[in-house]
């Protein structure tokens, strides 16, 4: 039994997620986490909103609510519908905890007295009229690069480049719409992340679990060379700069930048558990507690992955401390709504609160991580997403378990029947379910999802090839036993279709179960598969299945289409 653990990419507090976020990383987090449990290991599953920075701040002033009280409500809105989504986390926790400010400063101090960060002055852009600096967002101009209009200070959302706020060309402030701006000196920390580069790259080729897709992107990153990186901003809605205990002279309308205390929440998310639940927290995240041997599997978008690879990892190891730092680190491509961007600030697409008023969490789980953005983006249509849970959910595996279950309850009244010795067909299916019961275990070894889920599939597919061939049916009336056997080795393949099922559509496995009088959740199968196919003997009870998976009609898909839009505009 190994220890993992499991992160997700921190999601925003500034409104619920879209499908896209959900498919980049906190699904794909969830599954894997479900599966480790399933297979026995001790698994510690951590997600919290990401709340600091000028995105929160922006977003609470835009529906009038001061920002702890609009990051209260977020977060308790993401929390309850990670959970609808059966998200699986141990806990899930908040970065503008009193922990993570904690931690944050103590990290800073300790990189301070490290050599690793230093005071500097900058220029940043000041608006007269609104009395304040005008970091990130708070500034928007033209891009000195494309000529985009709407240009943020961090970045231009249209070419992709990070800006600079003092390089936008006519800028104005997102506050009032001012003109009336100046450049003026102002101090800031850097981390010096050129002094700790080597240590850096050393870790990172040294590396080798990862999977390439990341590991392609930390390493294109360091061979543009690291630059140091501001930590600070001129913004209130953060943790404070302290030195000695109090906040730091000259930095006393400062906080540090959201991400440098973001990655820091995975450590005091951790820790808020552990004080929480009366658990030790040091054993998961300090080498010399035992998390030598924890496994650390983080997962995120690709735009993620330069944070997780390079400046977190800086924080890290700079701190000269025993640390634990990432083992595996899965990053996802972008799931696409027609090939366009899905955007929280233009509501673009399907956000997972309207996701589940339209259909149970089940649907999108298993569509999200079949079909997800791993290897290549991946396109959001209505029509793929109907066409594919209606042939995977409903046609393949609702039928076959319906198929069985129904016709077992009525020709031999609910209960597993004795019968006629296993022959070819079932020697056919023994040796299907070897092979994909462990194509199934080793692609989520190796977190290669949609893989995962189309041998999770062609399981569920074997089970409608198995009752074509054994056609219990036909032979009721000339072969009892024949059609007996069928049945009990049907029942018994129900059973392994949900336990395979339940890391991606938790929820269905459990109505499975529930038809089978067996408990709610199964640990992965281990044995062989004859002895697996027999695990239910004679006698054992079974009810009909509540439907599982209605099919998405027609007449839904033109009403969501009508409400959410098809393709964006161009
Ligand atoms: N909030 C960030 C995003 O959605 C991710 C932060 S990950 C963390 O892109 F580790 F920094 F928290
Ligand atoms: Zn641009």
């Amino acid at each position: 039994m190994a220890r993992i653990l499991v992160t997700s990419a921190l999601p925003y507090i500034n409104g619920v997620k879209h499908l896209g976020n959900l498919a980049g990383s906190m699904l794909p987090a969830d599954v894997y986490a479900r599966f480790m449990r399933l297979q026995g290991h001790e698994v510690l599953a951590i997600c919290a909103t990401d709340e600091h920075g000028a995105p929160a701040e922006l977003a609470a002033a835009a529906v009038g609510q001061d920002v702890q009280t609009y990051c209260d409500e977020q977060h308790d809105i993401q929390q309850s519908i990670g959970d609808q989504f059966g998200l699986s986390w141990d806990y899930f926790g908040r970065t503008s905890s009193a922990r993570n400010a904690e931690m944050t400063q103590r990290f800073a101090i300790t990189l301070e007295k490290n050599g690793l960060i230093a005071e500097v002055v900058e220029q940043q852009i000041y608006s007269i009229d609104d009395g304040r600096f005008l970091p990130d967002r708070y500034v928007e101009g033209i891009c000195p690069d494309c000529g985009f209009e709407k240009a943020r200070g961090d970045q231009c959302d249209n070419c992709g480049r990070l800006l600079d706020p003092i390089e936008l060309i006519e800028p104005y402030s997102t506050v009032s719409g001012s003109r009336n701006l100046q450049v003026r000196d102002t101090r800031h920390l850097q981390l010096r992340q050129t002094v700790i580069e080597e240590r850096v790259r050393a870790w990172v080729d040294d590396s080798d679990g990862w999977p390439k897709f990341a590991k392609s992107i930390a390493c294109k990153w360091l061979n543009e060379g690291l630059r140091d990186r501001t930590i600070t901003r001129d913004l209130k809605w953060g943790v404070p700069v302290t030195k000695d205990g109090v906040l730091r002279e000259g930095f006393e309308d400062k906080v540090f930048y959201v991400w440098f205390d973001a990655p820091i929440g995975y450590i005091s998310a951790t820790r808020e558990w552990a004080e929480s639940t009366g658990r030790d927290w040091e054993c998961w995240w300090r080498t010399d507690k035992g998390a030598e041997d924890v496994r650390y599997v983080q997962f995120m978008g690709k735009d993620n992955v330069a944070f997780h690879t390079v400046s977190f990892p800086a924080t890290l190891l700079g701190s000269e401390e025993p640390w634990k730092t990432v083992d595996a680190l899965k990053a996802f491509n972008w799931l696409t709504w027609y090939g366009g961007k899905f955007s929280t600030s233009n509501k673009r697409g399907v956000f997972m609160d309207q996701a589940l008023e339209l259909l149970p969490a089940d649907y999108w789980r298993w569509y999200l991580t079949a079909y997800g953005p791993e290897n290549s983006d991946a396109q959001f249509t209505w029509d793929h997403f109907q066409i594919s849970v209606n042939k995977d959910l409903a046609d393949v595996l609702g039928n076959f378990v319906n198929r069985i279950l129904k016709f077992g309850a009525s020709r031999f009244d609910g209960v597993t029947p004795a019968g006629g010795k296993p022959g070819e067909a079932e020697a056919w299916l023994a040796r299907e379910v070897e092979t994909r019961l462990q194509a199934i275990a080793s692609h989520y070894e190796a977190m290669e999802f949609r893989k995962a889920a189309a041998q999770t599939r062609a399981l569920w597919a074997a089970g409608n090839e198995y009752l074509t061939k054994v056609e219990p049916w036909a032979h009721f009336r000339t072969d009892k036993d024949r059609a007996a056997l069928g049945v009990r080795v049907g029942i018994n393949l129900v059973r392994l279709c949900a336990i395979v099922a339940q890391p991606i559509i938790p929820e269905a496995a459990g109505k499975i179960f529930k038809a089978l009088e067996l408990k709610a959740r199964h640990p992965w199968p281990r044995g062989t598969a004859a002895e697996l196919l027999a695990a239910l003997g004679p006698g054992h009870g079974f009810g009909p299945v509540e439907i599982l998976f209605a099919k998405v009609e027609d007449d839904q898909i033109s009403a969501w289409v009508e409400r959410f839009g098809g393709a964006p505009e161009p």
